[in-house]
């Protein structure tokens, strides 16, 4: 393998669907999650369904060290990543005063450390070759504050500016960068923020990832800044740009508890 998309968060959800994406089309893929298992289930399977090759990492991405195991990976065997896809995430929900410290440390690590020193890792050598793609996973929840998810909410807003910023200061390299913004989206990201009796995913429409992967890897094709998938989706972040900072607080705070 001597080019390839390198995919966090590749085990479940939107991951699996951007690998299903990125295989379809013939592109060489390291998968990175921490479900060993699962990242083997799914090399298997792209490998036998389509004409690619995949190469899977077990890594914890709330440990800085994964981040030299990873280039240490891509280095040791010569593979130029032309597509980064910093897709792994959670979050967690609850009151800020009640949450558990470790569990919002290390959702700060995974958001938001690991996505821009993967980005640091892999953008020089893109820029060098004057071309590549970084694929930033957001959120809807980018565009507003979010109680009862605060840390997670306010994680997702770093990401859409960063990814923003970087975006200007690429113009001219061959390197584009997108954000992908989804609404919420049928996946384990429910289970493991313990969204329980939320209203969330109750009040809102509901994702398939396919649809969101598919729709995000579009946009990455095309070169698009920020990609928010759905009619519904894009009305709630328009009028939420248009609206008083106070009533769209208290608005999320009223749908989400
Ligand atoms: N589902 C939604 O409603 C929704 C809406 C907007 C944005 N998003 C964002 O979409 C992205 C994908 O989430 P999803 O919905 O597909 O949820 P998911 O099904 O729970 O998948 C999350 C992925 O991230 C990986 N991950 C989590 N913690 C990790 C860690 N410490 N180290 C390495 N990998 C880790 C998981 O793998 P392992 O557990 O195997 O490590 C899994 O592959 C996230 O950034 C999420 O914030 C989701």
């Amino acid at each position: 393998m001597k080019n390839a998309v390198l995919l966090t968060g590749a085990s479940g959800g939107i991951g699996t669907a951007f690998a299903e994406e990125f295989a379809k089309a013939g592109q060489n893929l390291i998968l990175i999650a921490r479900s060993t298992e699962k990242l083997a289930d799914l090399k298997q399977r792209l490998e036998s369904t389509y004409s690619i090759q995949a190469e899977t990492i077990s890594a914890d991405l709330s440990d800085p060290a994964a981040i030299e195991q990873i280039v240490q990976f891509t280095t040791d065997r010569g593979i130029a990543i032309d597509v980064l896809v910093n897709n792994a995430g959670f979050g967690d929900f609850g009151p800020f005063a009640d949450c558990s410290w470790e569990k919002q440390n290390e959702m700060v690590q995974v958001n938001i450390t690991a996505l821009i020193h993967l980005t640091r890792c892999y953008l020089k050598p893109m820029i060098e070759r004057g071309n590549g793609k970084i694929l930033n996973v957001a959120s809807t929840a980018a565009f507003q504050p979010g109680p009862l998810m605060s840390v997670y909410y306010a994680s997702k807003a770093f990401v859409l500016s960063f990814s923003e910023a970087l975006s200007v200061e690429l113009k001219g390299t061959g390197v584009t960068v997108t954000v992908l913004c989804p609404g919420p989206t049928k996946t384990g990201f429910e289970a493991k923020a313990e969204l329980g009796d939320s209203g969330l995913f109750k009040n809102l429409r509901v994702a398939a990832p396919q649809d969101v992967a598919a729709f995000g890897v579009d946009r990455l094709r095309r070169g698009k800044v920020i990609a928010v998938p759905g009619f519904l989706n894009r009305l709630i972040v328009f009028v939420s740009k248009l609206s008083p900072r106070a009533v769209v607080r208290n608005f999320v705070y009223y749908l989400q508890k």
